[in-house]
């Protein structure tokens, strides 16, 4: 209580009860105190009570670890630090309760009774209980639907069925208007299940509200299983190597050819009937092999002479679709995907208006990507301006998964 500004007084309290042994979880130590990961079943319980609506925060620890759970609050407290407190618990729970609710301030009129235990408990039941208490009700229990079938049994036999329809499972944070619960207690003469029992019992109504499946109660060794379960991610992802961050890479690849071999014009992956051939060792296609430049560029993968160069014989005389299909496995197995492939050539002829849109049908499908195609005359000037030959400038960009 030392800070200059002190926080205001608060109207609920919540007693967080630790100081079980936790002899179901069978571990050495208590279970308040067991990690669920690297932090401990208190640990996370309190983040969920500090991040809950204001209250006064009382945490009832085991004997021997009432420092631990006043780390445990410097941990997670925030702003919050000085409206929380430790104290020793009993050997029953209704005992650790009851020295809790001897260190609620004197002016707190609802008090919330928590299990530590139900670590992962979301600061949304808190709100629901307070809200029942502050419109008048003086009892208030978070309850689940139950979903299993269920059977009273007397040693190893079933003597009846139970109706679930009129049945729920009770879980915490239970919400008292204190001078109801304070009275309970301070009456109680038997022990009892918990405190909307003991409430009950004194002759006050207790009223539901919804709980929450993560509001259970860690109690078996499979619970601290599904708690782990739950705050760390999946097994198959966390083993799943990290991907890189997405990136993209453009590349640059230009080709020229002249006009004089045999047979029919190749050009932009189109058969051009009637028009001269461009002499080179495959088609001469300076559009297809401009796209196979800058991919191969972009995909830091070489060029076309690394990989389609005259030392490999079966290029020779083929077409585009052979290239760009190659091209595109290449980058492939890099690791990268061709976003798009953006070529213009230049030259006279052929005239490219006509047959454009073809030719970005026919790369596109060959190269598995889109390719858009353009065309562009030198105004006479230069080999392509004169008809002596075709220049293609191409740009591909590329990215990773
Ligand atoms: N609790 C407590 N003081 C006790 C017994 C229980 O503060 N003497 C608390 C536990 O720490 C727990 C909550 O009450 O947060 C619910 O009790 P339970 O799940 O039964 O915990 P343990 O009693 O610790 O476990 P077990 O019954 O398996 O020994
Ligand atoms: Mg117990």
């Amino acid at each position: 209580m030392s800070s200059a500004v002190p926080l205001p007084r608060p109207r609920t309290a919540i007693v967080v009860v630790a100081a079980g042994s936790g002899t179901r979880l069978g571990v050495p130590r208590p279970k308040a105190f067991v990690g669920i990961d690297e932090h401990t079943v208190l640990h996370h319980a309190l983040q969920g009570v500090f991040a809950a609506p204001y209250a006064q925060v009382v945490v009832v620890a085991p004997e021997a670890h009432v420092g631990d759970a006043l780390t445990e609050i410097e941990e997670t407290a925030g702003g919050r630090r000085e409206i929380a407190s430790v104290v020793a618990g009993g050997r029953t729970r209704q005992a650790s309760v009851s020295a809790g609710l001897a260190a609620v301030w004197p002016d707190v009129e609802f008090v919330l009774v928590h299990d530590a235990a139900r670590a992962l408990t979301p600061p949304a039941v808190f709100v629901r209980v307070i809200a029942e208490l502050e419109s008048g009700r003086g009892a208030v229990l978070p309850v689940l639907p139950v979903v299993d079938t269920l059977k009273r049994i007397e040693a190893d036999a079933v003597i009846d069925a139970l109706d679930r329809d009129g049945v729920a499972a009770a879980q915490t944070p239970q919400g008292f208007r204190r001078d109801i619960l304070q009275t309970a207690y301070t009456a109680a003469s038997a022990d009892h299940t918990d405190d909307a029992a003991l409430v009950q019992a004194a002759g006050h109504t207790v009223w539901t509200v919804a709980g929450d499946e993560r509001a259970f109660k860690i109690t078996t060794p499979a619970d601290l299983e599904r708690a782990r379960s739950l705050i760390t991610p999946d097994a198959p992802e966390a083993a799943a190597p990290a991907l890189p961050p997405p990136s993209s890479r453009v590349g640059i690849g230009t080709d020229v050819h002249a006009f004089g071999g045999e047979g029919a014009l190749w050009l932009a992956g189109l058969e051009w009937p009637g028009e001269p051939a461009l002499h080179g060792h495959s088609d001469g296609d300076a559009v297809a092999h401009a796209i196979v430049d800058a991919v191969l560029a972009a995909a830091g993968l070489g060029d076309i002479g690394t990989h389609f160069g005259t030392d490999h014989p079966e290029y020779a005389g083929a077409h585009a679709d052979v290239f760009l299909r190659r091209t595109a496995a290449l980058a492939g197995a890099a690791g990268y995907t061709i976003a798009n492939v953006s070529v213009q050539v230049q030259t006279i002829r052929p005239r490219f208006a006509a047959r454009r849109q073809e030719a970005e049908a026919v790369l596109s499908a060959s190269l598995g990507a889109a390719v858009s195609v353009s065309a562009t005359t030198t105004d006479g000037l230069g080999f392509t301006g004169s008809g002596e030959g075709v220049a293609a400038y191409a740009v591909a960009l590329l990215v990773t998964r």
